[in-house]
This record gives structure tokens, C-alpha cells and sequence, in this order.
């Protein structure tokens, strides 16, 4: 009789535990220059308010390393998150900042048989990229309106910055020589597209998080997958055929609810990641 009760104390206590060790496991994927060291502190503030959640911090393609090219640093990483799906069936959450959040998108197109939940990218380039304050991150010396002579060619290609840089003044070079954005946002279609479709489709949540003061994205509603026209005006996401053809599944995310842009002003381009209001407010409601 005692026994007994107390093996259902016990397993009363097993399955509260599992309840409030339900979150899910988050993967985060860091920037361009930096590596895991940079997102230690985001992952601490997750299993501090969420504990029990178990973070995976990825620590690939660190340093100078970050600028091998895009589909190369994707085969990789998603190789890594692939594994990680597999040892949780129940799903993961991934997270991915700057360059990492544009990589992580195209994982998730790449390797449609993932199972995240929810995908949070904060303020990344998913538009492509074109400005002197990222470039001089990098190439301190390169000037955004000659950039694309470097960044426009075979050699151009081997670096991550080449494949995303989208010079609006140089479009007919941009589809001819970027091997990966143009790709990846199905402007050009391949044999993978419909891949890069399933991929974002089977997504729970897409949450894309930008704003106006962040100093490094340009123009900073990329990271909403708004970008320049051919006279540097700002399009909206729901005005580009990108969005309006569904080419990538947005519009359907954004028809079932599923995609939710995020704008927040007064954050620069190095705190998305650190600052604890935000990663409280627009980052954990959105970890289950
Ligand atoms: C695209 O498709 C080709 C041929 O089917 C395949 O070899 C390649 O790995 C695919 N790439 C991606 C990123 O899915
Ligand atoms: C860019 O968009 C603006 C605003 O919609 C428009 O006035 C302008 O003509 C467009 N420029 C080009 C080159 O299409």
C-alpha cells in the first residue's frame, strides 16, 4: 500500500517534470567574424527563463571562416541540425543572427525533412545585402558601388558575402554570377525548388526580427525581405513578386499566420542577440 503510493507520488512528480521540462531544444547559429562564443550569453537567458531547455550552440565555420561560401557552410551546419532533429522527434526551435540567420533559412530550405517548429531569424540579410557599413566590416576598404566587380565573379562566389551581396544598380550581373541568393529565393528556378519551398512551408512560425537604427543591414528591412529597387526606394515584403508569387511559401506562412515581422527601433546591429528586454519580449514568447 505505501509502495504503491509512493510509486504514484513518484510518477505524478515524473510527469509534472516533464511538463515543466517541456520546451523544446533550441539551436542557434551565429554571425559573420564571431562564433559561439557570441550567442553564449542568448543561450544562457533562454535556459535561465525556459530551464531544462537544452541549447545547441553552433560553433562552425568560427572567425574568418564564416566567409566560405554560403552553400558550402550550409551543407555543413545543416548536416549538424539534421542530427539534432533526429535525436528530438518532439522538434526544435532554431535561432540564427546576422549572416546566421540568412544561412539558417536557406538549412531549413535545403533539408526539408527538418523538424523545426519555430524559426526566429534576427536581423539578417535575407534580401541580400548592399552597403558600405557592413562591407567595411570586412573589406574595410571596398566601396559598396564598386563592390559588385569583386563580388560578381567566379572568385567573388567563394566568399558568403559575395553570395548575398545584391547591388540594385547591377541586377543583370547579380542573377548571372550569384550562385546562392538568387537560388535560394527561387528568382531563378532550379531543379531544388520546390525543396526550397516544403522547407519553409512545414514551419510552425517564422519570425523575422529587424528595425530601423540597426546600422549594419542595408537597407534594414532585408531582414524583413523588403529591399531597393532600381532607385533605391524600399519595397515592402508583401509588394516584392517574391512575397506576391509565394515564391518561397511567405505568402501562405503569412496567410495562416504563420509569419510574424517583428520591428524594433533603437536596437544596433550587435545587440539583437545580447539585449535581455528583447530576447525576453520578441525572442522566449515564442519558445514552447
Ligand atoms: C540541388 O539539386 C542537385 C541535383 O538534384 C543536388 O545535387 C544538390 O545537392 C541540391 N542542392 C541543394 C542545396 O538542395
Ligand atoms: C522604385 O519604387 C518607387 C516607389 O514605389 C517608384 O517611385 C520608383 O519609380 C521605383 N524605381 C524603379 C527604378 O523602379
Amino acid at each position: 500500500m505505501g509502495i504503491t503510493f509512493q510509486l504514484c507520488v513518484l510518477a505524478f512528480l515524473l510527469t509534472f517534470a516533464g511538463y515543466s521540462a517541456g520546451f523544446k531544444p533550441v539551436v542557434l547559429l551565429h554571425g559573420i567574424l564571431s562564433g559561439s562564443e557570441n550567442m553564449v550569453s542568448l543561450g544562457q537567458e533562454i535556459e535561465r527563463e525556459h530551464p531544462d531547455t537544452k541549447v545547441y550552440n553552433c560553433d562552425k565555420f568560427s572567425g574568418w571562416n564564416s566567409l566560405e561560401s554560403a552553400w558550402r557552410q550550409i551543407k555543413e551546419i545543416g548536416e549538424y541540425l539534421m542530427t539534432i532533429c533526429k535525436l528530438h522527434p518532439e522538434g526544435v526551435h532554431l535561432i540564427g543572427y546576422s549572416q546566421g540567420g540568412l544561412l539558417a533559412r536557406a538549412i531549413l530550405q535545403s533539408f526539408p525533412d527538418h523538424n523545426v517548429k519555430t524559426f526566429i531569424s534576427l536581423s539578417a540579410p535575407q534580401a541580400g545585402q548592399y552597403g558600405t557599413s557592413f562591407l567595411h566590416l570586412i573589406f574595410p576598404d571596398l566601396m559598396a558601388k564598386t563592390a559588385f566587380e569583386l563580388f560578381y565573379s567566379r572568385v567573388g562566389q567563394h566568399t558568403s558575402v559575395g553570395n548575398y551581396w545584391n547591388d540594385p544598380y547591377k541586377q543583370e550581373l547579380y542573377y548571372e554570377y550569384s550562385t546562392f541568393l538568387p537560388y535560394v529565393n527561387n528568382e531563378i528556378m532550379s531543379a531544388n525548388s520546390s525543396n526550397f519551398k516544403e522547407g519553409l512551408l512545414k514551419l510552425k512560425r517564422m519570425i523575422l526580427v529587424g528595425g530601423p537604427n540597426d546600422g549594419v543591414i542595408t537597407p534594414w528591412q532585408s531582414s524583413h525581405f523588403g529591399y531597393f529597387n532600381g532607385s533605391l526606394d524600399v519595397i515592402p515584403l508583401e509588394e516584392r513578386p517574391i512575397f506576391t508569387t509565394d515564391a518561397i511559401g511567405l505568402k501562405t506562412l503569412s496567410d495562416d499566420g504563420r509569419l510574424v515581422l517583428v520591428t524594433v527601433p533603437h536596437v544596433n546591429h550587435f545587440q539583437w542577440h545580447r539585449r535581455k528586454s528583447l530576447i525576453r519580449k520578441y525572442i522566449l514568447p515564442h519558445l514552447d
